[in-house]
C-alpha cells in the first residue's frame, strides 16, 4: 500500500486522505474517514468512480480490453483451460495440479443431485414460468434444504455451500428448462463432464440415449468460462451487499440471480438475439442504428456498450470465434449471424459509436451460439447465472473471509421534504 495522499479542500480547510495502491490498475483514495472529518458524503450514483471493496480475483482494464482472472488472461483460459479448472482457480487462487483438479471435479460431480423434495418445489410454478423466475426461487430455497452449510462463520460450511451451489446449478437450470417445456426431469449422470452432464439434463429424454457432441460440449464449456466472473458488476455487488449482512449463501446467490436478470446486465443476451431477429435482414440495419442514436427513442443496440470496457470486450472476440466452431460442428448456419457481423461492422464505423466507445460485449454473439445449440432465448440468462455462480461464491467467500468485513450501507443525498407535522386525513 502506498502512503501517497490526496488533499481535499472543503470550506477553506484542507483534509488529507491516504491513497491505496493495488497490484495493477488505478490507485484509490481511501475516504473512509471523510464523513467523520468533513461531515460530507461523496456522491456517486451508479458507482462510476467508487471501488466498493478490495479483491484479488479479477482485474479489468476497460480502456485496453483486458480481463484477467487471478492474473491469467481470459483469452488464454478460454483457449487452454476448462470451466472446472477456472472454477478451482477463482475459488482457490491458483491453478490446480492434476490431482487437485481431479479431486475438485469429483467433489463437484458428486454434489450435482438436488434434494428430491425440491422436485415438488418446481410444481408450484406456472408451467410457462420464465426459467430465471424459477432459478431465483429454487436457488433461494436451497437454504431451506441444506441447513448444514449455512453457518457463514465456519470456513468448512462456506466451502461446502460453495461446492453445492456450483454443482447443483446445472441441475437446477436444466430442471427449469424441462419444467417450462413439460418434459420429465433427468437425474445427473456422474460419468459425464460438468458441461456434458448439463447438456444431457437439458436436451436428453428418458426414452433415448443422449449423445454429447464434443464440439458443442467444448463450446458450452468455453461460454461458461467467459461468464465465470467479472469483477464488481451489478449482480456480484448485489451478492456482496446481501452477504455483508450475514445472509446465508443460497439467499445471496438468489439475490445475484435477480439482479442479473435485468436487460442492462445478464438479460442482454436474450434481448440481443431478439433484437437481431427483429432486424432480420442486413438492409434493415441502418434503420436500427439510427434508432439507437436517437435520444427520443429508448431503443439501444443490445449487446453493445459496457460500463467498464471502452474497447472491444475480450470475451466478445472469443464468442465470435466460437460461433463459427459451433456452426461448423453442427453443420448449421443462421442468417442472424450475418446480420450480427454486419451490424457490428456498421456500428463500429459510425461516429456515434466511435465517439462513445461502444463496442460489442459478451452478450452480442452468445445468443447466436446458444440458439444454434438449441436453447430457447428464455434460457440464455439462466445459463449466464449458472456460469457466474462460481464468481459470485468466490467473491462472497473472499468478502466473508476478510476480518475487516462490515455491513454494506451506502448513504444518500436527501432531496425529500424537511420535517413537517402529520395532518389528520379529514384536514388534507
Ligand atoms: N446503444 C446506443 N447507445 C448506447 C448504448 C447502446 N447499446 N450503450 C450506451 N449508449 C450511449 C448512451 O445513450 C449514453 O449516451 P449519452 O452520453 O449521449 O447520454 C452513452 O452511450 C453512455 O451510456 P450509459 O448508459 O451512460 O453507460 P453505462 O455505463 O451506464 O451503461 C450499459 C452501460 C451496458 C448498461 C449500456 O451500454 C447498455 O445499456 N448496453 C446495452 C445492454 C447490454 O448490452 N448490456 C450487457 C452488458 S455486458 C454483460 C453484463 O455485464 O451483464
Amino acid at each position: 500500500m502506498a502512503d501517497k495522499q490526496a488533499d481535499l479542500e472543503v470550506g477553506g480547510e484542507t483534509y488529507h486522505f491516504p491513497t491505496l495502491e493495488g497490484t495493477v490498475g488505478p490507485d484509490v483514495i481511501d475516504i473512509r474517514k471523510l464523513y467523520g472529518s468533513t461531515g460530507r458524503f461523496t456522491y456517486d450514483p451508479g458507482y462510476k468512480s467508487t471501488a466498493s471493496c478490495e479483491s484479488a480475483l479479477t482485474y479489468i482494464d476497460g480502456d485496453e480490453g483486458v480481463l484477467l482472472h487471478r492474473g491469467y488472461p481470459i483469452g488464454q483460459l478460454a483457449e487452454h483451460s476448462s470451466f472446472m479448472e477456472v472454477s478451482y482457480l477463482l475459488l482457490n487462487g491458483e491453478l490446480p495440479s492434476k490431482e487437485e483438479l481431479d479431486d475438485f471435479t469429483q467433489t463437484i460431480t458428486y454434489h450435482t443431485m438436488i434434494h428430491d423434495q425440491m422436485r415438488q418445489f418446481y410444481q408450484g410454478f406456472r408451467r410457462d414460468a420464465h426459467p430465471m423466475a424459477i432459478m431465483c426461487g429454487v436457488v433461494g430455497a436451497l437454504s431451506a434444504f441444506y441447513h448444514d452449510s449455512t453457518d457463514i462463520s465456519d470456513p468448512e460450511q462456506r466451502k461446502i455451500a460453495s461446492h453445492r451451489l456450483l454443482a447443483k446449478m446445472p441441475t437446477i437450470a436444466a430442471m427449469a428448462y424441462k419444467y417450462s417445456v413439460g418434459q420429465p426431469f433427468l437425474y445427473p449422470d456422474n460419468s459425464l463432464s460438468y458441461t456434458g452432464n448439463f447438456l444431457r439434463m437439458t436436451f436428453g429424454v428418458p426414452a433415448e440415449e443422449y449423445e454429447v457432441v464434443p464440439a458443442v460440449e467444448k463450446a458450452m464449456d468455453r461460454i461458461f468460462i467467459l461468464h465465470a466472473d467479472h469483477e464488481q458488476n451489478a449482480s456480484t455487488s448485489t451478492v456482496r451487499l446481501a452477504g455483508s449482512s450475514g445472509a446465508n449463501p443460497f439467499a445471496c446467490i438468489s439475490a445475484g440471480i435477480a439482479c442479473l436478470w435485468g436487460p442492462a446486465h445478464g438479460g442482454a443476451n436474450e434481448a440481443a438475439l431478439n433484437m437481431l431477429r427483429e432486424i432480420g435482414t442486413p438492409d434493415r440495419i441502418p434503420h436500427y442504428i439510427e434508432r439507437a442514436k436517437d435520444k427520443n427513442d429508448p431503443f439501444r443496440l443490445m449487446g453493445f456498450g459496457h460500463r467498464v470496457y471502452k474497447n472491444y470486450d475480450p470475451r466478445a472476440t472469443v464468442m465470435q470465434k466460437t460461433v463459427r466452431e459451433v456452426f461448423d460442428a453442427l453443420k448449421v448456419s443462421d442468417p442472424v449471424f450475418e446480420t450480427a457481423l454486419q451490424l457490428e461492422e456498421m456500428a463500429l464505423k459510425d461516429d456515434y459509436f466511435v465517439e462513445k466507445k461502444l463496442f460489442p460485449n459478451v452478450d452480442f454473439y452468445s445468443g447466436v451460439i446458444l440458439s444454434a445449440i438449441g436453447f430457447p432465448t428464455t434460457m440464455f440468462t439462466a445459463l449466464f447465472a449458472l456460469a457466474r455462480t462460481v464468481g459470485w461464491v468466490a467473491q462472497w467467500n473472499e468478502m466473508i473471509s476478510d476480518p475487516d468485513q462490515v455491513i454494506g450501507r451506502p448513504r444518500q443525498l436527501y432531496t425529500g421534504p424537511t420535517e413537517r407535522d402529520y395532518v389528520p386525513i379529514d384536514q388534507r
